[in-house]
């Protein structure tokens, strides 16, 4: 994983900090139906409604990269209805929306155990990241199947492959060598974790990548997210001074007093 920047909020009348990467828990779908009495399904499609919210918005600010949690590996577990009302979806979301994504400079990937999808889910996810894998104004990409745990063990995994096979000496093993083999590490870690729906916790989401990222909750369910909320998430990250483990005086370049 890169070493962060530590850096400090903007002075007075500067640019504010727009993230670089911002990773979002798409949360609060089912609820949003239940309290109009639909069923879940209704929220889920409002849901991706929502996702191009979100896409329009890092599009307008700059902002390199996103990451979605649209489908946890706990998720699986919930009842066969909505598990297949939520794999239509995706099916038509992916039919629907990746040509437009791709005129709009979009490049999308998948992260998660994509082999637990069905073949023409599959066939899809491929075909839209080939489509797209040359654009560079915004990496999108969905956490599908996916978990943190995961994440991290399918990274321990390869490490061991390579121990097994004689290419790689154990005490080679650090932070930053793992940090290359999870999932999107190609990319700066998340700098802003946004998540809707009012629970504050991180649910198995990018449990290595998170270390150092600003996190940022609010009580609005996913089907109502706009641009409002979004910036607010970033006005907030904005005044955050971010410290990495230091002072506020090293962060900020002022000499201190550390003893007496
Ligand atoms: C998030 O919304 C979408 C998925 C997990 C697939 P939920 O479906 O978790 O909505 P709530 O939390 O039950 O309201
Ligand atoms: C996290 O939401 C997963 C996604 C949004 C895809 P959940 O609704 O599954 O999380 P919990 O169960 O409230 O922790
Ligand atoms: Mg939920």
């Amino acid at each position: 994983m890169p070493t962060p920047d530590p850096s400090s909020p903007a002075p007075a009348g500067a640019e504010p900090r727009i993230p670089c990467h911002v990773a979002v828990i798409m949360d609060g779908n089912g609820r949003w139906a239940e309290r109009r009495r639909r069923p879940r399904a209704v929220g889920h499609r409002a849901g991706a409604r929502a996702v191009n919210t979100c896409i329009d918005f890092c599009l307008e600010r700059g902002i390199g990269a996103l990451t979605l949690f649209a489908f946890s590996s706990e998720n699986w577990g919930r009842p066969e209805d909505e598990v297949g009302a939520l794999m239509k979806l995706f099916l038509n979301a992916l039919d629907r929306e990746v040509e437009e994504l791709h005129r709009r400079g979009v490049r999308v990937r998948f992260i998660g155990q994509r082999d637990r999808f069905g073949p023409a889910l599959v066939q899809r996810m491929a075909a839209a990241e080939t489509t797209t894998r040359d654009n560079t104004r915004l990496n999108l990409t969905i956490a599908a199947s996916y978990g943190g745990q995961w994440d991290i063990a399918q990274a321990a995994r390869s490490l061991a492959r390579d121990v097994a096979a004689g290419r790689l000496d154990p005490d080679a093993i650090d932070e930053a060598m793992l940090g290359s083999r999870v999932c999107l590490a190609d990319l700066p870690p998340p700098d802003l974790f946004i998540r809707t729906g009012g629970e504050q916790r991180i649910s198995n989401f990018l449990l290595w990548q998170l270390a150092y990222t600003e996190l940022w909750f609010t009580d609005a369910l996913w089907p109502e997210l706009d641009a409002a909320t979004l910036q607010r998430a970033l006005d907030d990250f904005a005044s955050r001074e971010r410290r990495y483990g230091l002072t506020g005086a090293q962060v900020a370049g002022r000499p201190q007093e550390t003893s007496e």
